[in-house]
Order: C-alpha cells, then structure tokens, then sequence
C-alpha cells in the first residue's frame, strides 16, 4: 500500500465510489424534459434533458442561497432556480441572475459539470476529472446478435455488497435454488480466478453450464461484470441467458443496481424472446432478483468486518483488493 494513502482515506474513496469512472446514473425512462435531483457517489447531481433531448448535468445547488436547482425549471440548455431566478447553465456557468443587475456572479462557471451520454437504455455519467475517455460497454450491449432489457432497482445496501454478490458464485445454488433457471448443479465446487484481457475471470474448475458457474469483472473505464445462466428448452431459442450488470453508489447505504439481461438471437428467435421475456420470464427474474435484494439489505451492519471468507469468496477478495488499488491510485492524485 501506498504510503501516502491511509487505509481510512483509502476505504471511504471506496465505500462511496471510485472517482475516475463512468456510471449509469438512471434508466432513460426516468428522465424527461423537466429537471430531476438525484444524489450519486454521495453527490447531488440535477440530470435534465435540453431541447434536443440531450442530457445534461450539473451540480444541484443553486449558487445565490443553495436552493436545489432541480427543483426550478429547464429553459432548455439551463436550469432556472425556483427561489430567485438564478439562471445556470449546463456547463456550471451562471448566465442571468434576473432580481438585479448588479450580482458578480453573472458569467462564472460556478458549479462542477458532468459529461453524460445514453445508450442501451440507460444514463452514463463520467465522475472524474478532466476531459473523459469514450463510454465503452461489454460486447453483448453493442453487438447486433444480442437483444436485451434493461432491469434498474434501487437497494438499501452499501454499492459493494452488490459487487460482491456478482462475485459470490455458490448463492446461485443456494439463495436461488428454487428458481427456474439455477436448481440445477452441485452444492459444492472448486474455483478459480483468471487474468482476463479487461480484468479477471472467477469460475468454477468442476462445473460449467449448470448454474451461476462463472462471472467476469472488467474494467472498461466503468465498472461491468457479466456472466451467463442456464436456459432450459422451455424458455425458447437463444442458449443461455447473459446477464451484464453495473452499479452505482447512492451513499454509502444505498445503491442503483443496472442489469441487462440478453440472449444471443436474430430474426424470428429475436421477436420469440421477447415476447416470452416480457410474458412468462420477467416475473420469474424480479424473484431471483429480489432474492439478492433481501438478503442484501439484510446483511448485519458492517457484515464485512465480521466475515470468515473461505475459498469460494476468492473472486471477491480478488475485487476488493483492485478497487482497494484504483482508490490508492485516484488519491495519491490528490496534490
Ligand atoms: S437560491 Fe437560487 S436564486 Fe436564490
Ligand atoms: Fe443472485
């Protein structure tokens, strides 16, 4: 570790969130013309759409008194403070204080300003400083050959339990052992973790296909881990169910979880997955999901300092410990 960064700084830059990334913030259907408030990595951030249907971002403080300026009114490219009047636009800079002609804040880029861009269904946000490298989405979110849905939900648990439990591979057969798609494989299995071209790979060694028996991390400046589940014939053409996922910290005791799930089919196969997703399949995954959720939120307070890990928890100390190195690495940027 480095010696200019102490475990405490260290540990707080993870709990509420690397910095140097991009994040879904909200699914495109949560934001309109009309500006809203969210609060992300411990920010408030008002998210509104311009004219054109562009979003953009900026701090939600209004610089006269602090008012919320997601509470004001969208003129378009600028935000309109419901309490004085106070114009800001999108890049943080005020451009009409209308109660008097004499404020010195006209013309100043005041507030901190955020890059956005939209694919896929959902609202990306870049949280780092300077200019942000390309949005880049795993392969089954670009590729033609894959057709998905985006599922959000909001869940009262610190962002890295929700990480963690992406790496945990063993629940499936536990936690989800009733569900349609992971009653299926042994109790107990070997693992192992792998370097990956974009980060690593966490599998089982004696099992494959049967259940949740692998999941990738990779570090594509946003955070995205995917993996496959088994598909039985009665959930129709397509092979195994993808599951990308990606989540963002709210504060450090809640998070917005983002999971695609995809099938790998074109042509007719397209329109019979969705079609069986949005009629028999979607409610089947809200269950398992909301089994994850439960047990989430139900985790004894600061459960992660009072763990007995074992070998199936390798791929989790592996994730721990490369968010534990980016944080080190983002703070010793710090001058
Ligand atoms: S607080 Fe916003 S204009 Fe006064
Ligand atoms: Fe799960």
């Amino acid at each position: 570790m480095s010696a200019s960064v102490s475990p405490d700084a260290r540990e707080a830059r993870v709990n509420l969130g690397l910095q140097q990334l991009w994040y879904p913030v909200l699914a495109s259907w949560q934001l309109g013309r009309e500006p809203r408030g969210i609060q992300r990595l411990g920010q408030h951030i008002a998210v509104w759409r311009d004219d054109a249907g562009g979003v953009r971002a900026i701090e939600d403080r209004c610089p006269h008194r602090g008012a919320r300026l997601s509470m004001g009114c969208s003129r378009g490219d600028k935000l309109a403070c419901w309490y004085h009047g106070v114009e800001v636009d999108a890049g943080g800079v005020v451009t009409d204080v209308p109660a008097t002609d004499q404020s010195a804040m006209r013309g100043k880029k005041i507030l901190r300003s955020y890059r956005a861009e939209e694919a896929h269904g959902a609202i990306f946000l870049w949280f780092g400083e300077g200019e942000p490298p390309p949005l880049r989405l795993p392969e089954q979110l670009t590729s033609d050959e894959f057709s998905g849905f985006l599922c959000t939900a909001v869940w009262r648990c610190n962002y890295r339990y929700a990480h963690d439990n992406l790496m945990d591979l063993m629940h499936g057969a536990y936690l989800h052992a009733v569900s349609h798609s992971m009653s299926g494989g042994e109790k107990q299995a070997r693992m192992e973790v792998a370097d990956t071209p974009d980060g690593f790979l966490f599998r089982k060694t004696d099992q494959a296909d049967l259940n949740f028996d692998w999941v990738e991390f990779l570090d594509l400046d946003a955070h995205w881990m995917r993996t496959t589940v088994p598909y039985g014939p009665e959930a129709g053409p397509g092979g195994p169910f993808w599951i990308v996922g990606n989540v963002v910290p709210i504060d450090e005791e809640t998070c917005q979880v983002f999971f695609w799930r995809l099938r790998r089919v074109t042509g007719w196969q397209r329109a019979a997955w969705r079609f069986l997703y949005r009629t028999r399949l979607e409610l089947k995954h809200w269950n398992v999901l909301e089994q994850d959720r439960e047990v989430l939120e139900g985790l004894v307070p600061a459960a992660r300092q009072h763990e007995t890990l074992y070998s199936h928890d390798a791929g989790l100390v592996r994730l721990r410990r490369f968010l534990n190195q980016a944080a080190t690495r983002e703070l010793e940027k710090i001058p």
